[in-house]
């Protein structure tokens, strides 16, 4: 039996996006700088990282509050070994929609073995298809042609609709948004563009970086006209627009001057057992701590249950209005999963 909490904005726990390691492949300039992300960098030893057993407790008393969807991310999913046994495990649980975020590098390999697991659909970030701006936005030796690849074997084996998320940069890859969309018009895959926002407190965002959602639209919409989309679900977070000759669907995800608090049902839970109720949080709930200490699933549901009724956030759109949004030092985006 499932009893739907709401938060005190009249908003249900629908989502719950499960980071499995804060390990990644790539550097994103915009997420794990290399500079801070070195060689010395301190990484979640494997004993604070939630066991697969221990992930699935979280998500089974998450669905008696309310949770249809869960999303694995990372860092990169695909480094936690086995997750293929997770995700199998996962879809044990009645009713359970698993989605998976992924830099696509592992992804051609993987694909075939992610779908006979049970995984629905993936989401593959990828910034360029341009060689060169690709190598300097995400800092690392893989070659795009690897990660385009993965969106093929992704789409050929019926982990779909693929989707892939574009973070835009003003200066950086704003000039491969045109060549991204027609790589993927007349395909199956649908491409997402994300306003860059202010996550963690490494990546020295300024608001000057930002390519906002209309230009971006602006920019396709002058080469392939196109018209909105209705959304397919309350609280999606991107605008859908499909092209007027009938090549597909784009979506632009606004985060920063469209913010889509309003309806946010999204909870996170980060590799090593905290609960963060917004992306911008500074402190979590440690669920593993209490876990690991014996409580029974009474004290677990309660304490989640706890978090949501008390939850009040709603950073992006305190960020774009009057409001003053909250300081301190927030959790990094590779920590908690975007
Ligand atoms: P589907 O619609 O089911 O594909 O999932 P989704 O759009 O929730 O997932 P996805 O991870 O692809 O979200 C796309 C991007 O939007 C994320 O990577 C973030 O950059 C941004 N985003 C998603 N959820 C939030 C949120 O709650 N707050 C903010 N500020 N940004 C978010
Ligand atoms: N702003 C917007 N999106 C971001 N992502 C990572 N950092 C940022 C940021 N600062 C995206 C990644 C990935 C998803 C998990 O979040 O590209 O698609
Ligand atoms: Fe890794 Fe994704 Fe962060 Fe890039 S955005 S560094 S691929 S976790
Ligand atoms: Fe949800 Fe926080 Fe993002 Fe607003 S800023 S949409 S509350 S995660």
């Amino acid at each position: 039996t499932t009893h739907d909490v709401r938060d005190t904005r009249g908003r249900p726990l629908r989502d719950l996006r499960i980071s499995l390691t804060d390990r990644c492949n790539f550097r994103c300039v915009y997420c794990m700088p290399r500079d801070e992300f070195g060689p010395d960098h301190a990484f979640l030893p494997s004993d604070r990282l939630l066991t697969f057993d221990e992930i699935e407790r979280v998500t089974r008393i998450a669905m008696q509050l309310g949770v249809r969807k869960v999303r694995l991310t990372g860092g990169e999913p695909l480094l936690r070994s086995g997750v293929e046994s997770l995700i199998a495990t996962l879809k044990g649980l009645d009713g359970l929609e698993v989605a998976m975020t992924t830099n696509g590098a592992l992804l051609a390999a993987r694909a075939e073995g992610l779908a006979r697991a049970g995984l629905d659909r993936v989401t593959v970030s990828l910034d360029s298809t341009d060689p060169e701006v690709f190598r300097r936005m995400s800092d690392t030796r893989v070659p795009v042609g690897r990660v385009l690849d993965g969106i093929d074997a992704a789409a050929d084996t019926g982990l779909g609709p693929v989707k892939v998320n574009v973070v835009v940069r003003a200066g950086v890859n704003e000039s491969s948004v045109l060549a991204l969309a027609e790589r993927f018009r007349h395909s199956s895959v649908t491409v997402r563009f994300i306003e860059y926002m202010d996550v963690g407190s490494t990546n020295g965002w300024d608001g000057e970086q930002v390519v906002r959602a209309d230009q971006i639209t602006a920019t396709i919409a002058a080469a392939h006209p196109l018209e909105v989309l209705p959304p397919r679900y309350e609280g999606e977070v991107a605008r859908r627009y499909q092209y007027v000759d009938g090549g597909g669907e784009i979506g632009v995800i606004g985060s920063v001057t469209t913010p889509f608090c309003g309806d946010c049902t999204r909870a996170r839970l980060s590799a090593d057992g905290q609960v963060y109720s917004c992306l911008f949080a500074t402190a979590g709930t440690d669920l593993r701590t209490l876990m690991r200490s014996g409580a029974d699933d009474d004290v677990v549901t309660e304490t989640l249950r706890r978090l949501w009724t008390r939850r009040d956030d709603r950073y992006s759109e305190l960020r774009s209005g009057p409001g003053e949004a909250p300081a301190g030092k927030r959790v990094e985006m590779s920590f908690i999963g975007g």
